[in-house]
């Protein structure tokens, strides 16, 4: 079976398994695990900021961004089809007890001026006070699209004009800065926290890890605590992470280049299938809202024929590369899509003449 449903299905390589097997372990919400200690080390270095909190996941990165950044008050400005909004699970609202604005966004960018207009530093007789902006590159819904830097200085500029923090969901953000051309810095720079996956296409089994100032890192880890998030010897799963920070970053540009030779091939099956030039990192969105098929109907077909795909909305699938697919996968792939899409529109076809 060709795997393309998500870059979370990577397994860890060898050398993530060994490492894990000898790492140093100890207790982490007592005295520190030395394994754990370094993969926080490396990735505050990475992305240039004081410290850094290993986390469950990308969820809980968010979840306590939020209530580190808020204390659970005020409203938050952020896309409405981020993954903050669309995944998971309300917490926004339910556990960190905030208001939430959507911003009409453009390829997941918020719109500036949308966000300069709403951006309120303190409460008001009809206003509540920004407690917090995030935005998210790579962004999911919109296809694995790369927040521009030009875009990220002006945001940052609007929010720090306001003293309002601006956190980064950047679980994908080692695939916007290959796609870039700059280390992860250049974009954690801009905004005063960044969570990012070392469990999705960088191939560790587990975590993410959240960066930011030290004071913020001391509320993170407290928060962290309060939503259950305490680790003890995580130097076992830190250890994978460490891996996949020193050896899984620069083969990321591999992904990107075969999730844009998919969106190729099936543009030539079907122009309408997809648009090549909107493929910026490992993410390739396929409408198939033309086809008289669903998105369900494209995902049973072609998984008969070996391929396991997403449904991403009614009439969207959302596939996604990574290092187990390599260029016969590709091959296969746009294969598989030509003969579903050859049987679809036969079976429509003979749908059709029923009807008539
Ligand atoms: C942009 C973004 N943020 C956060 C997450 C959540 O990560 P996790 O599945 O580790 O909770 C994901 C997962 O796909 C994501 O794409």
């Amino acid at each position: 079976m060709i795997d393309l449903r998500s870059d979370t299905v990577t397994l860890p390589t060898e050398e993530m398994r060994e490492a894990m097997r000898r790492a140093e372990l100890g207790d982490d919400s007592r005295e520190g695990d030395p394994t754990v200690r370094r993969l926080e080390e490396a990735a505050a270095r990475i992305t240039g900021k004081d410290a850094a909190l290993f986390v469950a996941s990308g969820t809980m990165s968010n979840l306590v961004a939020l209530l580190a950044h808020t204390g659970r008050g005020g409203e938050v400005l952020l896309d409405g089809d981020c993954h903050i909004m669309r995944s998971e699970m309300g917490g926004i609202a339910s556990l960190a007890g905030l208001f939430y604005r959507p911003i009409p966004s453009r390829r997941g960018a918020p719109d500036l001026d949308e966000i300069g207009e709403r951006l309120s530093e303190k409460l008001s007789a009809n206003k509540l006070a920004t407690a917090l902006v995030c935005v998210e590159t790579t962004h999911n819904s919109a296809g694995g699209a790369v927040l521009p830097l030009d875009y990220m200085a002006r945001l940052r500029a609007l929010t720090a004009e306001q003293n309002v923090p601006l956190h980064i969901d950047g679980a994908r953000v080692f695939n916007a800065a290959v796609a870039l051309g700059v280390p992860a810095a250049g974009i954690a720079r801009h905004g005063d926290s960044i969570g990012f996956c070392v469990s999705k296409g960088l191939s560790a089994p587990f975590g993410s890890v959240l960066c930011g100032s030290a004071d913020f890192i001391e509320k993170a880890r407290a928060y962290r605590r309060m939503v259950g998030g305490g680790l003890r010897q995580a130097g076992i799963m830190a250890a994978a992470g460490l891996v996949a920070l020193e050896r899984m970053i620069d083969r990321l540009a591999e992904d990107h280049r075969r999730a844009r030779r998919i969106a190729e091939g099936l543009h030539a099956i079907d122009p309408r299938l997809t648009d090549p030039r909107l493929v910026e990192t490992n993410i390739v969105m396929v409408d198939v809202g033309h086809t008289g098929s669903d998105a369900k109907t494209w995902i049973a077909a072609l998984a008969k024929a070996g391929l396991a795909s997403g449904a991403w909305s009614r009439n969207a699938l959302r596939l996604v590369t990574h290092r187990h697919i390599d260029d016969a996968a590709v091959d296969e792939t746009i294969a598989i899509f030509r003969s579903v899409a050859a049987a679809l529109g036969r079976s429509e076809g003979s749908a059709l003449k029923r009807a008539v």
